[in-house]
């Protein structure tokens, strides 16, 4: 790997071994995002949990496992095509040139469903996440944002899941304040046009992650 990918890379290599050291294909430390559902006791909501970026499907499964607890899926957004998002981080590297290090040649699609298989609540949308929609009735509880970094995917990622977000429900983005200014910058938008209807926002600094939750009542 290069120096311009060393950053980041290094930074999804730490997240990619759990405490023992093994690997789990999950990037960015799924813990966090099940550890923010479960304080706010949404799984006591009615919907289910979204995903938009699953690459490895190591996070998908660790959501999966806690929705089937609860008789909730997963539904999982992505294009499966580690070459598709060009965008580069603040060091010159670009996200595509980062996936294809981490895949050594495999096919993504291969390793997600190796990673995932064993579980039967997750939908797996193998999609360009601006050609996805949901019908009317779908409700999700959680959704969490990391796909392709372009401004324009991650106002389209937003708004795929906070049509169907309950009241009280929570929206995680990945990549704040880290290395990709747009990222950060579109998610200050979003949060500033709709900050009538959030009630809460977190930032897990460490994970680079934003959190925000929905109005319980009304706007
Ligand atoms: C940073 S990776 C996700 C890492 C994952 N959240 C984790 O922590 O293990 C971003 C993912 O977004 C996917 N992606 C890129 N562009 C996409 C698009 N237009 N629609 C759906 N998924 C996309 C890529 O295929 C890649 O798997």
């Amino acid at each position: 790997m290069s120096d311009s990918k060393k950053c980041r890379g290094e930074s999804m290599l730490r997240h990619k071994s759990n405490a023992r050291g093994a690997i789990s294909n999950d990037f960015v430390g799924y813990e966090v995002l099940i550890d923010f559902i479960q304080k706010r006791k949404l799984h006591k909501l009615e919907g289910d949990i979204i995903e938009i970026g699953a690459f490895m499907g190591g996070g998908t499964a660790k959501l999966a496992r806690f929705a089937g607890k609860y008789d909730k899926r997963v539904y999982a957004v992505d294009i499966f095509d580690p070459g598709c998002d060009k965008t580069q981080d603040s060091s010159g590297a670009k996200m595509c040139d980062i996936y294809e290090a981490f895949l050594q040649g495999r096919s993504q699609l291969s390793v997600y469903q190796q990673t995932t298989h064993h579980f039967d609540n997750i939908v797996t949308i193998n999609m360009d996440s601006k050609k996805v929609s949901f019908h009317k009735g779908q409700k999700f509880i959680f959704g969490f944002i990391d796909g392709n970094h372009q401004p324009d995917y991650v106002r389209n990622d937003f708004y795929l899941i906070w049509r169907h977000l309950v009241p009280g429900g929570g929206i995680g983005f990945h990549d704040y304040n880290f290395d990709l200014p747009e990222v950060t910058a579109t998610i200050d938008e979003l949060i500033k046009k709709h900050s009538s209807e959030i009630s809460e926002i977190q930032e897990i600094k460490d994970k680079h992650i934003l959190m925000l939750t929905r109005k319980k009542g009304g706007k």
